[in-house]
Formats: C-alpha cells, structure tokens, sequence
C-alpha cells in the first residue's frame, strides 16, 4: 500500500478505563471521523449512553464535558460489535489483558483470551482492508498472534477485498489526569511494518498531537516499551519506598530527600512520592509480565531484578499495616480504625491493586474494625475488594464486631469513636481536614497514620493526635 489511507470510521473494541477516555479525545479533536465504541458488558455501555454525565462508567475530570459535546455526534456507545467492526477503516482493541490466574504462566503472563477472542471477531466481521491497532498493553510479539489470526480470514469479500495490517499503539494515559494526558501526550508511539497504516494512524493523532511528539518505531519496541515505561515508573517508587523506610529508621525525612535528589536533572523530581506502595491495574501486571518473559527468554537474572520491585511493594503495603497495629499497642481487635482513601490515587473510581485492599485486608484480619470513606468508592466495589460485606445499617447506629467494616458518609463520620486514622489516598479534600474539629471525635490516645503525606501534621499534633507520616524519621 502507499499514500495515506484515509480514516472516516473508527471501532474501538473495549469501553474501559482506556477505550472511552481514548475514543472520547480522538472523537472530540476528529470531527471528521465517526468513533463508535463498543463492549460485550451492556450495563457498561448503557452507563455510558447515560444522560445523567454523573453516571458515566469512568469518572476522570474533563471527561464529561468531552463525552457532552461528541456523544451522538461522531462518538456512539453500542453492543454492536461486528457492525462496528464491519463499518470501520480501522479497529482499535483495548480489552483487559490481566494476569492470568490459572494454568502456564499463573500469577505473571497476561491473560490474552480477551485480546485473541476480539482479534477472532475482527477477522470475521471485517470486510473491507482494516488498520487493526493494539491499544492494550500486550507481551512483547504479541502483533505476530494477531497478525496469523487475521490472515488466516483475509480474502475477497462481496464488498472488496479483506486484507488487514496490526499497529501498536499503546496508551500512556494515567487515570485521574487522562484526559489532559491524552490531549497533550508526552509521546504517541506508533509501531508497525507498513508505512501507509502507521501515517494513516499518525493522520488522527496529528490533528491535536506536534509532529516530533509522535514517534515511530518497529512493532517489537513499541510492544516493549510500554511494558518498559510501566517498569521504570514503577521502579521509582518502590525506590523511594525503600529510602523512606530508611528514613523512618534515621530519622531522615523522604520528601526532603526526594527533592534533594529530583534536583539532579539526570534524576528528576517526578514520581518520587513515598506512599502506601503503587495500586492501579497496570504497574503490577505489566511488571509480572515483563518478568515472565524475561524468564521465558532465560534471562533470570533480569527477572528477579524486575521482580523485587513488585515484592517491595508487596512489603510496604504489609509494613505499613503492621506498624498501625504495633502503634495501637500490638492490637487492633475490636478497635476502630477511620480509613480515608480507598482508591488507588485521587481524582478516580478505579480500585484495581489498590493499597487498600491489601492494608485494609491486613487489619480485618487483625480483628479492626474499619470505617471506610472515599468520595468516588461505592459499599459494592469496597465489598468486592474486600471479600467481605459491609456490616448492616448505618455507621451512626454503632459498631461491633471483629473484623468488619462500614462505609462512612464523611470523613467526620468515619473518625467518630476511632482510634486511627488512617489514609491511604491523596484525595485533595483530606489536605484539608480540620484536625482542630476531628480530633476530639475520636477515642484519645489515638493516631493519624498518614500513608501519603498529605494531612497538616502540625495541626493534627496541637489537636492531640500522635502522627505517623511515611518516610518520616
Ligand atoms: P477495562 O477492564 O476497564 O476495559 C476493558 C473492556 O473490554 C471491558 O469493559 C470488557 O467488557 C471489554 N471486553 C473484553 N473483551 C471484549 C470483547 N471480546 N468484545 C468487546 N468488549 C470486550 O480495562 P482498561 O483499564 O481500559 O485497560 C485496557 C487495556 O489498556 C489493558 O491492556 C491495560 O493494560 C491497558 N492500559 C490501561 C490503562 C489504565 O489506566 N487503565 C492505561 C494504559 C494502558
Ligand atoms: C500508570 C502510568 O503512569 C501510565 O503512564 C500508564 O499508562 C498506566 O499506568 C497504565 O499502563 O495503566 P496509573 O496507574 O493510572 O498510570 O497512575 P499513576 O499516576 O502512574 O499511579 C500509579 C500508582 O503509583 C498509584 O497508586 C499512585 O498513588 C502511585 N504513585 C505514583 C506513588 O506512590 N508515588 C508517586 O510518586 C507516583
């Protein structure tokens, strides 16, 4: 093929966190060019046809407003899968591609059934020639199964002739900023073999996206860079983790070394935030992936490199539970203990790997009583992720038991007759808790454990509370 094959119709298979932030931004800065993304998860879809922009399955500030101005216009939500797939130029996948939790590779490769079980649709509702593009984080050479899929169905068709060509074109966004991030990307990375699909793709990104920012590369780097970019963010923070325990031991202070260190351009000063460890859906599978292959490849010595990054964080999120335990006089049963943050960072609803799960785990299982409040985190998803209901009734009716929790309406209802405090996410509002008000709320001696540095500790000690703050000696 030559020349730039024109996009008029785009499908985008999986309306995740990733498919309908992406299609959104692509829809919005490409008029011309009609997006429709589709999911076999109904309720999803309805969610986001919802008139209520509320109720969009996704929160992500800004994200309303884009969905508001396309939706309906160049921008539709359906179930139709193959309708969509028969109708477009080019098929974006972006379905899940999470650990596999059976059989080879348990506990580390990605689960591809999801990826393969979309490319098999493709192959068969396509009908025209059809830019297929790897918008999910996949193991390195995973373009050549899709490719053998996709050529296994090509042919002529009543409508023309069925030929298809795979890009890699993985997803940089991180939740809470995706839309800026996918409106001002750092980098596009597009990887591929033909010349005439990688423009075409750069075409749409070039409509918003500078020219040096999109980058071109064969499909083997493109794959592992992604999964490399991943490792490497989550390596700082497992780093600055590990120092922050020190400084605890040393009385040295984390962030002051964080910033002694980001000054060095060579180092920089971003993601060097101690904290309850790295959450989210994506640093820890991509890790354990990039493990896995590293294995596959022989070269052990590199996988238990990246590996230890996932096993430090793994003993962070463990050491800070014990240390609120040791605090709390070596027993936490029967005690309540105000959680803040159930999210795995701010300004989103997403609670995949979050620290809290597993902090939160430690502590029920300690016999805690927990009273948890998080302004996006439904009783559901924390219930989900917790293995265990929510007590019955209202948090103001009281609490008994060991090992229970409760969803809290506010953080003031939360701190009410606790112990603790604990928080474990960076939600702007926690910044600014009246610890003057709060304090004699709660049952004296009692602790603010601050897992992300973000409280006014100064204020909490005047108002009476002892305070623990990570990485802080
Ligand atoms: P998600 O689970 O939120 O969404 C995936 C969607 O795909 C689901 O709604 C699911 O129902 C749908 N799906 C699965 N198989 C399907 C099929 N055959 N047909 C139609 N729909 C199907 O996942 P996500 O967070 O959007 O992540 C998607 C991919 O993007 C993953 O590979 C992830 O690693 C990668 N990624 C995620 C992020 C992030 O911030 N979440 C960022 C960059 C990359
Ligand atoms: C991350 C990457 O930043 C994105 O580039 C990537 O596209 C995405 O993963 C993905 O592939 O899914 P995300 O997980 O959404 O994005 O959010 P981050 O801002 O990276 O935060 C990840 C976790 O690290 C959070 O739990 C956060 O609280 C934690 N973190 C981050 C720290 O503990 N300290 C920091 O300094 C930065």
């Amino acid at each position: 093929m030559s020349g730039v094959i024109p996009i008029r119709s785009i499908c985008c298979i999986g309306a995740g966190y990733v498919g309908g932030p992406t299609m959104a931004v692509i829809a919005d800065r490409c008029p011309g060019v009609q997006v429709t993304v589709v999911d076999l998860n109904q309720a999803r879809i309805d969610a986001w046809n919802s008139p209520d922009l509320s109720k969009l399955p996704v929160y992500e500030p800004g994200l309303d407003a884009v969905v508001e101005r396309c939706r309906g216009r160049n921008l539709h939500f359906s179930t139709a899968v193959d309708a969509a797939i028969a109708s477009a130029d080019m098929v974006f996948l972006s379905v899940n591609t999470p650990t596999k939790t059976r059989g080879v590779g348990a506990g580390q490769a990605s689960d591809l059934r999801w990826i393969e079980a979309s490319a098999r649709q493709v192959a068969a509702a396509a009908r025209a020639h059809t830019i297929v593009v790897e918008k999910s984080t996949l193991p390195v050479r995973t373009a050549e199964v899709i490719k053998t899929i996709l050529e296994a169905a090509e042919g002529d068709t009543p409508t023309g002739s069925k030929t298809f060509s795979v890009l890699s074109n993985p997803e940089f966004l991180a939740e809470g900023t995706a839309i800026s991030d996918l409106e001002a990307p750092d980098r596009v990375l597009i990887g591929g073999n033909d010349p005439a699909s990688i423009e075409a793709l750069a075409a749409i990104y070039g409509q918003w996206v500078p020219a040096e920012r999109i980058l071109r590369t064969n499909v083997w780097s493109s794959e592992l860079s992604k999964l490399t970019a991943n490792a490497f963010l989550a390596q700082r923070i497992s780093s600055i983790n590990s120092i922050g325990a020190l400084c605890e031991a040393t009385e040295a202070n984390v962030r002051e070394v964080a910033r002694a260190i980001g000054a060095d351009s060579r180092i920089g000063s971003k993601f060097l935030k101690a904290g309850p460890g790295f959450g989210g859906s994506c640093f820890q599978k991509d890790i354990l992936n990039l493990v896995y292959l590293c294995r596959h490849y022989g070269l052990s010595e590199v996988a238990d490199y990246w590996e230890a990054v996932v096993n430090l964080n793994a003993w962070q999120q463990h050491r800070i539970s014990a240390l609120v335990v040791r605090h709390l006089f070596g027993t936490v049963t029967g005690k309540r203990i105000a959680v803040l943050g159930f999210a795995f960072k701010a300004d989103t609803n997403d609670t995949r790997e979050t620290p809290a799960i597993r902090i939160c785990g430690d502590l029920l299982e300690e016999g805690a009583q927990l009273a948890i409040f998080d302004p996006k985190v439904t009783a559901e998803q924390m219930a989900v992720d917790l293995g265990r209901l929510p007590l019955q009734g209202s948090l103001t009716d009281g609490f008994s038991g060991e090992g229970v929790w409760q969803m809290a309406a506010s953080p003031r209802e939360a701190v009410a007759g606790a112990d603790a405090v604990l928080v474990l996410t960076e939600w702007e509002q926690f910044r600014q808790l009246d610890w003057q008000a709060l304090a004699p709320e709660l049952r004296h001696p009692a602790w603010l454990f601050d897992a992300r540095a973000i409280c006014d500790a100064t204020a909490a000690r005047s108002s009476g509370l002892k305070v623990w703050c990570v990485g802080e000696g």
